[in-house]
């Protein structure tokens, strides 16, 4: 049994309190390797903000649960190193059993999401109040997720029968003890968020999604007032970036995300914490995608990594400073 609190992690409890008062989100970012993590690091630590570091079950998987937990811990001591100590979470996003999410409390984690969102209304009551209990047993913090996220690979993007329902979030919030709540207005994982058919074209022929459920946030915040929600499927898909990719080899066709002015807005609500991933994948695909193209001899992976890592702790820093706005509030 490892306890966050022997690494130096922090639960969301404090941060999200912050953040809701004062009309920002935290920033989390998935991180499944090194360049990733000093990325996320840098930009934090230089824009004085919080940080949610997320770990998915791929993640786990792919990295090993030990070197990412080994990893989070460094990053206490590597942010000193930097100059300027930060919150730091550490994060399961997407927890779907409570074996995972007890796994990640017994191993360092501050906080675990467990997303019962494909089960019926009841069983998703059933599993999420089970992991807060064991959770803060722990004094670990849980988000659930009330409300379907269209994934990337679904049929039907963001359905309306799949956003949120406004009139289950007291009685879920209630009944489960969650200290956060995941909620569906629109967004979705990954970098084709909208059909084109769904979408507008604008004069420079690039598609414009449709506008986020505003509507149903704030029906969701005069239910709940002050409590905190979540955002997940919150990559913009930057335009020139995929640009970069496809003119260097790849094959990335409808991109769309949600429009950062749209994100600012919600940072603003009772949206505390935006996940983001996808842009950060984009980053680094493009720079690597460059550096291959414009060097073909070059095979010292530091030589693509490091320019990847650059532009990742770029994006953060502009995510942090005009998008979530925590920059400055750690
Ligand atoms: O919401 C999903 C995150 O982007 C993590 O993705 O499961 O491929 O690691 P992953
Ligand atoms: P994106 O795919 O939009 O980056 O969303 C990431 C996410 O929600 C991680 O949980
Ligand atoms: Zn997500």
């Amino acid at each position: 049994m490892v306890s966050y609190k022997e690494l130096g992690l922090v639960n969301t409890k404090e941060m999200f309190k912050k953040a809701v008062d004062g009309g920002y989100a935290i920033p989390a970012y998935n991180f499944n390797n090194l360049e990733q993590i000093q990325a996320i690091l840098q930009a934090c630590v230089e824009t004085k903000s919080p940080v949610i570091l997320q770990v998915s079950s791929g993640a786990r998987k792919y990295a090993n649960s030990t070197l990412l937990r080994n990893l989070a811990k460094g990053a206490v001591e590597y942010v000193k190193e930097l100059g300027y100590e930060i919150p730091i979470v550490l994060h399961l996003d997407h927890g779907d059993t409570f074996e995972l999410c007890k796994d990640c409390i017994d191993n360092g984690f501050s906080s675990v999401m467990i997303d019962g969102s494909h089960h019926s209304y009841e069983d998703n009551i059933k599993l999420t109040k089970k992991v807060v209990e064991y959770a803060h047993a722990h004094d670990v913090t849980v988000e659930g997720e009330l409300g379907v996220l269209a994934g990337v690979e679904d049929d039907v993007v963001a359905e309306h029968s799949s956003y949120t329902k406004p009139e289950e979030v007291i009685d879920f919030v209630k009944r489960t003890g969650v200290d956060s709540l995941a909620i569906s207005i629109g967004t979705s994982h990954g970098a084709n968020k909208f059909k084109p058919e769904q979408c507008t074209k604008n004069a420079e022929g690039i598609l414009v999604p449709p506008p986020l459920r505003f509507d149903i946030l704030d029906e969701i915040e005069v239910k709940i007032p002050g409590f905190p929600i979540v955002l997940h499927g919150s990559s913009s898909v930057p335009q020139e970036m995929v640009k970069i990719i496809n003119s260097n080899g790849g094959a990335i066709k409808n991109a769309v995300g949600i429009p950062e002015e749209q994100l600012r807005k919600a940072a603003k609500s009772a949206v505390c914490k935006i996940n983001i991933d996808s842009d950060g994948r984009l980053a680094m695909t493009a720079a690597i995608r460059k550096v291959m193209a414009e060097n073909p001899a070059e095979f010292d992976p530091r030589k693509y990594l490091g320019p990847a890592r650059d532009a990742l702790k770029i994006l953060y820093m502009h995510k942090n400073d005009n998008v979530l706005g925590s920059s400055g509030k750690a």
